[in-house]
């Protein structure tokens, strides 16, 4: 049987599914708890692992390492990078970095080193399924790279250059990163945020208004999913 891990940066995003798991264990290592335990029938290690690239990498590994997951579902918040408005789901067909220094198409520091890819492709499958279950929840679902970084996009001029450079669905601070470990360890992965914000100057003052109201849209979709998982 699948094991799957599914990780939030924020306890916003991990709050509802954390409640509905059953048979939940916990283990504490490097700061942070893993919910092992069923959801939805499924075999799931939850996981909330703090804002950014550095603890979504070393989180993923963990769950690959000590939890032995074979299949990895990021869940939570961005900023649209695109058509995506506020509450629509983006459903990532791939991932990057929009702040790693030295990428141009022809000079891009990532293809030095394994896997040898600029932009982490997510599973056919899990978009599929993540697409099917958005779309029956009712909500507007788009499919689209989602670009990664160690900041909050939330100004006009910032989101401009990073969209202008990597051409986003949604901007956010994990989802890259996690995709990067998946594709190290070869394990599939989809990454499925809902919009809380547009990523300009209105940012911050969306994203209060919105976060736990789409943190939960995006924790429903990945709940209903794990049925045909
Ligand atoms: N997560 C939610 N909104 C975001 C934004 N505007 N920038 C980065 N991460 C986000």
């Amino acid at each position: 049987m699948a094991k799957i891990g599914i990780i939030g940066a924020m306890e916003s995003e991990i709050a509802l599914l954390k409640d509905r798991m059953s048979d939940r264990t916990e283990t504490v290592r490097a700061g942070r708890t893993f919910y092992a335990g069923k959801l939805r029938g499924a075999d799931v290690v939850l996981v909330c692992c703090g804002v950014g690239k550095v603890n979504s990498a070393l989180t993923c590994q963990m769950l690959v390492d000590w939890f032995g997951v074979d299949t990895v579902i990021n869940i939570g918040v961005a900023g649209s990078g695109g058509e995506a408005k506020v509450r629509d789901i983006v459903v990532s067909t791939d991932a990057l970095y929009h702040d790693l220094c030295g990428i141009t198409p022809e000079d891009d520091i990532l293809l030095d080193s394994y896997p040898f890819v600029s932009s982490f492709a997510a599973d056919p499958e899990l978009i599929r399924l993540a697409v099917e279950a958005g779309e029956k929840r009712g909500v507007n679902v788009f499919t689209g790279r989602i670009a990664t970084g160690d900041q909050f996009v939330g100004n006009k001029a910032q989101k401009d250059d990073i969209v202008a450079r990597t051409h986003p669905m949604a901007v956010e601070m994990e989802g890259g990163a996690i995709a990067h470990a998946c594709a190290v360890n070869g394990v599939p992965f989809v990454i499925i945020r809902s919009i809380s914000d547009n990523a300009d100057d209105g940012a911050e003052m969306s994203f209060e208004a919105f976060e736990q109201i789409a943190a939960d849209d995006a924790a429903e979709i990945v709940s209903s999913m794990l049925e045909k998982l």
